[in-house]
């Protein structure tokens, strides 16, 4: 990694350490950063669990979490880590236990002889956020230590509540313990190495930059398919299905970047100013909304969460407008779905019709960018054949893949806000989406059963040229 950031040490308090979703993705995210030098000498990784987890458990938990690990284990890193975490015993619901939290806090800077950065990392599902908010604020954990020299700051997972009005709860009441500036929410999709690269692709090639509209882009695509099912989030994914799971947030995300007007400077300021206009500009769906919405659920669904009247959908693809003039004839589509036939996220933004003269941005596997160009056949033809110009990022670039988590928490420390969605990009998403939640609420029949491992619904295909 070139322009390798310098990191303060900091206070790593993570919430629900020995959760799932830690365990995929946070441990072995930390366990990199320290194999790779960037966690400096001095930090302090605080593992928070409701019951006694000892040392030689956490590491063990560590030390398993790294079994599908590209890179295995390292022992120095693991060593660094092991002198670096500590256990914690908290129960969120009693107060004596977050004044017991912040004095082992400040004893830890008092051992150190520095106040350090506190980072929260609420690694637990959303519905127990808003009551740990509360209490941190409550007990002055929003604040740096007790010589306020240093930044408390918060993370935090999405979904960003379930609608429009859960949404606007959790951001009122994060926001009256933490302030804007101190809180992160994460969307892991900004942090994957093609999705960062949009904006100066975007910006420093004028060879697309200066057709980047609608009298030259016909649609733009982003498209999430899945391999995997719901991996036993039976009560998670009941409650939240595809459109709150990957749509609301990561697609969007995406979506806002490819298209979005291009600011001046690319700070975060700018990028989400710019980011929140365009998912401002989307045209809610309206009338017939399952002409412009096709959900799905994979055949084996309803037996995989017990549940024989399950409507939640495993698979969405739906068609948007945008009622910016820059982007009036443009199709804004998003598509995915779990327990489909390989594992692949992109973005195809079409210049002709389907996919001929695509650029596509390679967000996983195998990072990078597309182009495909007609190009008329050798010999005595004048047939063209559609062929495709590649760059993949593990064949130019002599650098290992990176995951995203690795960014979120590098970004998390530093507090880098670019790579993470504000509290208006969320609502703006939630907004538009409000009305197909509020029409599947009164009907299911456009619900349509796919087979296990395939395309998902042939009625997408048809219906929304879901062809990839
Ligand atoms: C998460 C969703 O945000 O992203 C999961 O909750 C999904 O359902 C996951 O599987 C996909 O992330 P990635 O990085 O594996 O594509």
């Amino acid at each position: 990694m070139s322009d390798t950031p310098t990191l303060q040490p900091t206070i790593l308090v993570i919430f629900g350490i020995t959760g799932d979703l830690s365990r995929r993705k946070v441990l072995p995210a930390l366990h990199n950063l320290c194999r790779d030098g960037l966690i400096p000498e001095g930090t302090k990784i605080i593992g928070i669990s409701r019951r006694e987890v000892s040392h030689e458990e956490i590491m063990g938990i560590i030390q398993d979490s790294l079994t599908n690990n590209p890179s295995g284990a390292d022992q120095e890193a693991l060593n660094r880590l092991a002198a670096w975490t500590s256990m914690f015993k908290l129960d969120p619901t009693n107060d004596d236990d977050y004044v017991a939290l912040k004095s082992h806090l400040n004893q830890l800077e008092t051992n150190t002889g520095n106040c350090l950065d506190r980072l929260f990392y609420l690694s637990i599902p959303p519905q127990v956020y808003a009551p740990i908010i509360d209490k941190l604020g409550q007990h002055g954990l929003n604040q740096g230590c007790d010589h306020q020299e240093a930044q408390a700051r918060i993370m935090i997972e999405k979904p960003f509540g379930y609608d429009v009005t859960t949404a606007e709860k959790l951001i009122t009441d994060t926001n009256r313990v933490f302030r804007e500036d101190q809180i992160f929410r994460i969307d892991h999709y900004l942090a994957k190495e093609t999705a960062q690269n949009i904006l100066k692709f975007r910006r420093h090639n004028p060879v697309f930059s200066k057709q980047w509209n609608s009298s030259h882009i016909k649609q733009i695509h982003v498209i999430a398919k899945e391999k995997i099912g719901i991996e036993n989030r039976v009560v998670f994914y009941e409650s939240v299905g595809a459109m709150r799971d990957l749509v609301q947030s990561h697609l969007m995300q995406l979506l806002a970047l490819t298209a979005m007007d291009m600011p001046e400077h690319l700070t975060s300021d700018e990028v989400h100013a710019s980011k929140h206009r365009f998912l401002d500009s989307l045209i809610p769906p309206s009338g017939d909304i399952a002409k412009q919405v096709i959900r799905g659920q994979y055949d084996s669904y309803k037996q995989e969460v017990n549940n024989p009247d399950s409507n939640t959908e495993t698979f969405v693809s739906l068609v948007l407008k945008s009622s910016d003039p820059n982007w009036h004839d443009t199709e804004f589509k998003m598509t995915t779905g779990k327990s489909l036939d390989e594992k692949l996220t992109q973005i195809i933004v079409s210049f002709g019709e389907g996919d001929t003269n695509a650029l596509t941005f390679r967000i996983q596997p195998d990072e990078g960018i597309d182009v495909n160009l007609l190009i008329e056949e050798p010999g005595y033809t004048n047939a063209l054949q559609e062929v495709k110009m590649n760059f993949s990022y593990s064949q130019y670039f002599d650098t290992s893949e990176h995951d995203a988590y690795e960014r979120v928490l590098v970004d998390g420390m530093r507090g880098d806000h670019l790579l993470f969605a504000t509290r208006s990009e969320v609502l703006a998403a939630w907004q538009l989406l409000q009305p197909v939640f509020d029409y599947w609420h009164n009907q299911s029949q456009d619900l349509v059963i796919y087979p296990n491992n395939s395309q998902g619904p042939s009625t997408a295909s048809l219906s929304l040229g879901y062809n990839i």
